[in-house]
């Protein structure tokens, strides 16, 4: 099969990555770039000071990780991070979404760790030098576990010690940073770290979920404020994994469940960041389960974004469960990928197209991750990813038609740069496009990685 990028307007046929020559990728302005995050890539974990994170304590409980793995090694991104730098420059990447380590850069009484802040300045500063822009989010779910000691994202408290946080990395590190994200996913926190126990610190209880969920918005809100106060220049806003739901029949209470399963997967999260308030259709599926929320909390939440971090993945096919909720009923005979999620473009368009419509205020959107796992191997010193290749090629072909559609879509980054170490799932799963052996830790860039940086070449050469 031949890979070699072609320029706009020629034929097609035999390229299976490059879009279409009336495409907003060609766009020089649409930003592309990839995403990585700390606790997934670094190592390092009691290196220069850093403290353990959740994710430590919850990946060595046995059982709660695939294989037993951990992310006290991952990438060795912490000793290797020159080298990663250099592949994404590699691969023409415009971009970089990177998260900093909590317990790397504040000791236990919030003093600043000099050494961690020092890892990533010179990080940003390498990015900068090369002409990057910096994406950075301050919480991907590796929260130091003596604020977990403390009832972690269940404690108010939790909220404020995250705004001094950000205040303290906005200080130090403005003038590094294009765009910060307070946190990502805070579904994922709070819905699968306090509510059904698959991600640290594995607590399972609904009310729980929604307390931890409103603490996490909380955070957002006065984290933003502090960032907004160090780092004007910058944009600031948040990244919310979002999903698709659709009925299995067009029954009224099948259309139901699927509506339901779009309010606990995505208005949970935007309706208060976008209109100041929950979704009333969240208590009927979880009925008594109301977070406490005090006077004023919500004009936090809602204050003014930037631009929203959009995480999509996958759709899921529900039914009703015949009173007021939803269960899954997944499709025969679809693509899925090695996570078992079925891969589905147009729930991206659907989804994007319908915020444009639902949210008034939807500021400027980022796709800030995208991608897909696959066993790659590496056979004579490559690596062929064909399902990944196709995967990008129409997740950015739905993003193309949600522009075309009206919505401001600025951006996309793929997840992830590297293999890395995929949460609950360890290091079986890989997303990267580029393969990492974890016994050597080479790395190798795969096919998509090679078609990526071919496209964006013949992007900056166009004219
Ligand atoms: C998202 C996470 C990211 C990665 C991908 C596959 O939920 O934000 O860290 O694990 O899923």
């Amino acid at each position: 099969m031949a890979y070699d990028a072609v320029a706009p307007g020629s034929s097609q046929q035999s390229d299976p990555f490059t879009p279409p020559s009336d495409s907003v990728l060609w766009r020089k302005d649409f930003l592309l770039g990839a995403a990585t995050a700390s606790y997934q890539i670094e190592g390092a974990v009691s290196e220069d000071g850093r403290l353990p994170s959740i994710w430590d304590t919850f990946s060595a409980t046995p059982g709660k990780v695939l294989a037993g793995d951990t992310g006290a090694v991952a990438c060795d991104h912490y000793h290797r991070w020159e080298g990663d730098l250099d592949l994404l420059s590699r691969l023409n990447f415009e971009a970089y979404r990177m998260s900093v380590a909590w317990p790397r850069v504040m000791d236990e009484a919030g003093r600043p760790n000099r050494k961690g802040l020092d890892f990533y300045k010179r990080l940003l500063g390498k990015l900068k030098e090369k002409g990057l822009q910096t994406f950075v989010t301050l919480y991907h779910w590796d929260l130091p576990q003596h604020l977990e000691d403390r009832g972690g994202w269940l404690n108010r408290e939790t909220a404020y010690r995250f705004a001094d946080y950000a205040d303290l990395m906005s200080r130090e590190l403005s003038g590094h940073v294009d765009a910060w994200m307070t946190l990502n996913e805070p579904w994922c926190s709070a819905f699968l770290g306090y509510g059904n126990g698959h991600h640290a610190p594995g607590l399972a209880n609904l009310r729980y979920a929604t307390q931890a969920m409103h603490h996490l918005l909380l955070a957002h809100g006065l984290g933003t404020q502090a960032l907004r106060a160090n780092d004007p220049s910058s944009m600031k806003g948040i990244v919310a994994n979002v999903g698709r739901g659709t009925g299995e029949t067009s029954s009224a209470a099948d259309q139901r469940a699927a509506h339901l399963f779009e309010v606990q997967h995505n208005a949970w999260i935007l309706d208060p960041l976008l209109k100041g308030e929950y979704p009333s259709d969240l208590w009927e599926l979880w009925p008594g389960a109301e977070p406490l929320v005090l006077e004023g909390d919500l004009q936090t939440i809602a204050a003014p974004l930037d631009f929203l971090g959009i995480n999509y993945y996958f759709r899921t096919n529900v039914k009703s469960d015949g009173a007021h909720g939803f269960i899954e009923s997944p499709l025969p005979d679809v693509e899925r990928t090695q996570m078992g999620w079925e891969v589905s473009p147009d729930g991206l368009r659907d989804l994007l197209t319908g915020f444009h419509g639902t949210y008034a205020n939807l500021p400027p959107i980022y796709i800030t991750e995208n991608g897909m796992a696959s066993d790659d191997k590496v056979h004579n010193g490559a690596v062929e990813d064909p399902q990944r290749i196709t995967f990008l090629k129409r997740h950015l072909a739905a993003v193309d038609q949600a522009v075309k559609q009206g919505v401001d879509i600025r951006g996309y980054f793929v997840w992830s740069l590297l293999d890395n170490f995929e949460w609950a799932y360890g290091y079986e799963r890989r997303f990267g496009v580029v393969h990492v052996d974890y016994g050597t830790q080479q790395r190798t860039v795969k096919r998509s990685g090679e078609l990526i940086a071919k496209f964006i070449e013949a992007r900056k050469t166009k004219r």
